[in-house]
């Protein structure tokens, strides 16, 4: 088992990538603490668990909001006895407009959950982490951060923006054993993309804009979030692992 003794938050837990990845680090040994806005989404992830044998439990929080997300760490330290892995990871997308047509609001909430949400889960973790003399963050990209898409200004800006924090976090705690990592998925089949999917027009070609023609599967991803939280990736930090099928060479 490859996260054997290790505490892990996640946070989107109740939605398609977090669930796969929270199953996922439950079957390597985690003990996960599963978080999102959405209780009953986030619960059903936790009972999965308890029904398989795992240990987990649900802490609501708003990754947006300082206050709730202090609180997240601040439960699993004191439940859990400290935090050893952090996979920050919930995340919305936009209304598909021009830029002049997109409120104000909006904007700010994209970035808020988006990258201020990243932002406060590492600010919060790290003086967990440093009393365990090290731990893993993973932070939850895109493909979309590395390549512009019209009308997708907000989702763009904040997924770019993840990534060039995770290198900001892996250059301030490398020395203290703190790995800080991103990984950036392509279409991945979650209710996220729900409204390309009903897209009878665009669906055609979104469904197959990569090297391998198809879309991925959250279980896909969360191997490559395995892979980055665990000691296989001992010396690896301030990377983003694109799961994309492909999409950026597209
Ligand atoms: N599915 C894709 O094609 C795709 C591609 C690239 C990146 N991503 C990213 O992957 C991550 C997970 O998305 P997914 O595809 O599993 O979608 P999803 O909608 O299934 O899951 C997202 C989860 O985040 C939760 N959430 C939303 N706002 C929140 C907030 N303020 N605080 C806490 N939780 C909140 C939702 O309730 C949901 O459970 C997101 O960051 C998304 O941007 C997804």
């Amino acid at each position: 088992m490859k996260l054997k003794n290790k505490v892990a938050i996640i946070t989107g837990g109740g939605g398609g990538i977090g669930r796969a990845t929270a199953y996922l680090f439950a079957k390597e040994g985690a003990e996960v603490v599963v978080s999102d806005v959405n209780e009953g989404s986030g619960q059903e992830t936790v009972n999965r668990i308890l029904e398989e044998g795992g240990r987990s439990s649900f802490f609501k929080a708003n990754v947006a909001d300082p206050t709730e997300v202090e609180s997240l760490i601040a439960y699993t330290a004191s439940n859990y006895g400290g935090v050893d892995i952090l996979f920050n990871n919930a995340g919305i997308g936009n209304s598909e407009l021009k830029i002049e047509d997109l409120s104000i609001e909006e904007w700010d909430q994209v970035i808020d959950i988006n990258l201020k949400g990243v932002f406060l889960g590492i600010k919060y973790v790290i003086p967990e982490m440093r009393k365990r003399g090290g731990g893993s963050i993973i932070n939850t990209s895109s493909l979309l951060g590395f390549k512009g898409k019209k009308y997708m200004g907000p989702y763009n800006a904040s997924k770019g923006g993840v990534s060039l924090h995770t290198q900001n976090a892996a250059l301030e705690y490398g020395k203290e054993n703190i790995r800080v990592n991103a990984v950036a998925p392509g279409v991945i089949d979650t209710p996220i993309i729900d409204g390309w999917k009903n897209d009878e027009r665009k669906w055609p070609f979104i469904s197959k804009a990569n090297a391998l023609g198809r879309i991925g599967s959250p279980d896909e991803v969360a191997t490559a979030v395995l892979f980055l939280a665990s000691s296989d990736a001992s010396f690896i930090t301030g990377s983003t692992i694109h799961v994309d099928g492909g999409g950026l060479t597209f």
